[in-house]
């Protein structure tokens, strides 16, 4: 993939919606990305559009919310829409590349819950078009630490979770595990002096129950920090602590084990390495962009 793989990115618009992302906290993925492929330095970018395979549109989801979305009163999400879907109608009048594949070659990145948005307004523009997001049922976010080191394994409280009351399965771990047990923390939001990173360090179990959407970054960040993760069902949400309590000692570090091999797919660097979490979302637009037949390159 590094050898064939070339994207070239748009230079259409101005930051902070565009070139510029997030670069902290969980939404940074948008943000690293785009400045990973601008930065010059990336084996994957190409100055010209003729030697791409695919296309990137700098667009930063979380700052078109921030900037153009949140500061109005009446909350309309076509004007989070309309940021992108104009960005698109300027740059396929301005080069063939849209049109000639139905942005079939042309990818985004986010990893905000309200990215699948974006394309929910105009289905059939964004048919084809490339979306690398956090909502997909699979667990891509990501929360960069510095925590993560692999040293400390005392985990004294046994399992542990702090977020919003998003959406109904937090709703219930709530009802049944809230301010119930020692040994199960789980907190709506945590009380100032406690650090998330820490606490999330020094727990055996780190729940990571859906919010409003399917995928949570902390699926992520628990095998980061914990470097181990079990799936429990909904409807078993108040056996939870016998569940868990159930895992042995042995199947507990055999678990930490596998899931340590897959760390490596979750870190952050930049630059990117080979099979970093940066080259894994480039690797899954190549999946992508191989499985579709597209005309051919001018120059290939
Ligand atoms: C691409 O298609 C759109 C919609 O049909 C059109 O307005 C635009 O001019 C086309 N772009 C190019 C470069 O021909
Ligand atoms: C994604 O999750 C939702 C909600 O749990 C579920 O209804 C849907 O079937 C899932 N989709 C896939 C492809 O697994
Ligand atoms: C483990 O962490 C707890 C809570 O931070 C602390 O009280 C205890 O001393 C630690 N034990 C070891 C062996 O480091």
């Amino acid at each position: 993939m590094e050898k064939r793989f070339r994207v070239w990115t748009y230079k259409e618009g101005e930051p902070p919606l565009f070139h510029k992302g997030p670069m902290a906290d969980i939404y940074c993925i948008e943000g690293h990305l785009i400045d990973e492929l601008e930065s010059g330095n990336s084996p994957f970018s190409v100055r010209h559009p003729d030697e791409a395979l695919a296309f990137f549109l700098p667009v930063s989801i979380l700052n078109i919310i921030v900037f153009v979305y949140r500061p109005y009163t009446n909350f309309f999400r076509s004007r989070l829409q309309n940021v992108v879907k104009d960005y698109i109608d300027t740059v396929s009048t301005k080069y063939p590349y849209w049109n000639r594949s139905s942005g079939a070659d042309h990818f985004l990145v986010s990893c905000h819950d309200w990215a699948p948005d974006v394309s929910a307004a105009h289905p059939d523009l964004y048919k084809h078009f490339i979306r690398v997001l956090c909502n997909a049922n699979s667990s891509e976010g990501f929360k960069p630490s510095e925590g993560c080191r692999e040293a400390s394994y005392n985990r004294s409280i046994f399992a542990f979770f702090a977020g919003g009351a998003h959406g109904y399965v937090r709703k219930q771990l709530f009802s049944f595990w809230k301010g119930k047990a020692d040994e199960i923390q789980v907190h709506e939001y945590l009380p100032k002096p406690l650090n998330y990173a820490q606490l999330m360090h020094q727990s055996k179990f780190c729940l990571c129950p859906s919010g409003h959407e399917v995928a949570s970054p902390r699926v992520v960040e628990s095998i980061v920090f914990s470097k181990f993760s079990v799936h429990i069902p909904v409807a078993k949400i108040p056996q939870l602590k016998k569940i868990l309590q159930g895992i042995s000692e042995d199947e507990y570090t055999e678990m930490q084990k596998q899931v340590l091999q897959v760390q490596r797919h979750f870190s952050l660097n930049r630059p990117a390495k080979p099979y970093d979490i940066l080259h894994m979302v480039m690797h899954s637009v190549w999946l992508r962009r191989l499985n579709r037949r597209l005309p051919p390159l001018h120059n290939a």
